[in-house]
């Protein structure tokens, strides 16, 4: 995630508590068919290999994932403490090793929702923490699916399907519709419900994945340029690991190299492959959460204007700060200083550029 996005956050966030309120961030949910590539697509913006994924159903419970920005650790410190660690809340382990995380969050699937493609809608809460990454919530969830397999009841479909609402619905939400590229986007799942929580498709981003499984001679150009369905934030193509590159343990970073080769190389994509891939998305994230932070900016300036007001009004029952002792002097000054400080912060979000490019 982009750092200087990390670092504004981190201090608006500190001020909105200091003044007593929240700057509440978007949460991000994932929807779309099973397969689809849904876990794949969350996976590799936290930038780290943690999640389950596979063939057929892996995701059988919603996994609500925090993450929660750390300071850097001191590069003096004599004790070296990890830098990013995992953390459930079903389990009282710190988890350094990325690997075991993915392991608890099968078993823990396994536990609740059984050996046999049950699904449940108890979620798994689990925290990431580390100075990469801002104060976010992602939530990935079971695909969409028409027929019950497995211990599944006949109502699965439905079951699915208000799940995965009760997430999308929250005007706070910002939607991944996930559809893979090989399946007619006529047909996506994740369109079709995410436009029934965001008819106007504000808040639902698109996400085409498998573009390098689609036929030969056939492309998707259409629907990245936005011809084909209308999304205010448009589609973005990516490519994530095949079933093959998970079982060789290809990693991220070779990955995203392949990623913007195939689109860079690719004779229908070559003009638009800078509009595409995990690092676009990536961008398109951080451009949309600071469209929201821009949204929150006019009510945070009114509370601090109304801070400043009280403590000028505070500071002039003071009167003439030279008729009075050291003690109320030194009140005056701090508020003062307080009071300056507000104004401060006040013009450095103004002055602020708040566009990411
Ligand atoms: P989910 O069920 O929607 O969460 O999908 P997963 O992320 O678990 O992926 C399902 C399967 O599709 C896995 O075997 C992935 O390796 C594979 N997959 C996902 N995205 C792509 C892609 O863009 N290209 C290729 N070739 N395989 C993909
Ligand atoms: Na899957
Ligand atoms: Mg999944």
């Amino acid at each position: 995630m982009d750092a200087d996005l990390i670092k504004l956050v981190n201090k608006l966030q500190d001020t909105f508590h200091n003044l007593g309120g929240e700057l509440d961030m978007p949460q991000l949910a994932v929807v779309g068919s099973q397969s689809s590539g849904k876990s794949s697509v969350l996976e590799t913006i936290v930038g780290r290999d943690f999640l389950p994924r596979g063939q057929g159903i892996v995701t059988r419970r919603p996994l609500v994932l925090q993450l929660i920005h750390v300071p850097s650790p001191d590069p003096d410190a004599t004790t070296s403490s990890p830098t990013e660690w995992g953390q459930f809340l079903h389990i009282d382990t710190r988890y350094t090793d990325f690997n075991e995380i993915r392991k608890e969050i099968e078993q823990e699937t396994f536990r609740v929702a059984g050996q046999n493609k049950g699904i449940s809608k108890l979620p798994i809460h689990l925290r990431i923490y580390s100075p990469n990454v801002l104060d976010l919530t992602l939530v990935d969830l079971p695909g969409l699916t028409k027929l019950p397999v497995g211990d599944q009841p006949s109502d699965i479909e439905k079951q699915i399907r208000n799940l995965v609402v009760e997430y999308i619905s929250k005007p706070n939400c910002v939607i991944l519709a996930v559809s893979a590229a090989n399946v007619d986007l006529a047909n996506s799942e994740a369109l079709k419900l995410a436009r029934t929580v965001d008819p106007q498709g504000r808040r639902t981003i698109g996400v085409l994945t498998k573009l390098d499984l689609m036929d030969a001679g056939t492309n998707a150009l259409d629907v990245l340029t936005g011809r084909v369905y209308p999304l205010k934030l448009g589609f973005i193509g990516v490519v994530n690991r095949s079933q093959q590159d998970i079982n060789e343990s290809k990693d991220m970073k070779a990955a995203m190299e392949s990623e913007s080769e195939f689109f860079r190389s690719h004779a229908a994509y070559r003009n638009i492959a800078h509009k595409n891939g995990t690092k676009y998305l990536a961008r398109t994230l951080n451009q949309v959460l600071m469209n929201h932070i821009r949204e929150k900016l006019p009510d945070m300036k009114a509370r601090l204007n109304t801070l400043i007001g009280q403590a000028q009004q505070e500071l002039n029952s003071f009167g003439d700060p030279s008729l009075f002792g050291d003690k109320n002097q030194q009140g005056a000054l701090i508020l003062r200083l307080m009071t300056q400080f507000a104004r401060d912060f006040v013009s450095s979000i103004e002055g602020s550029n708040l566009e990411i490019s």
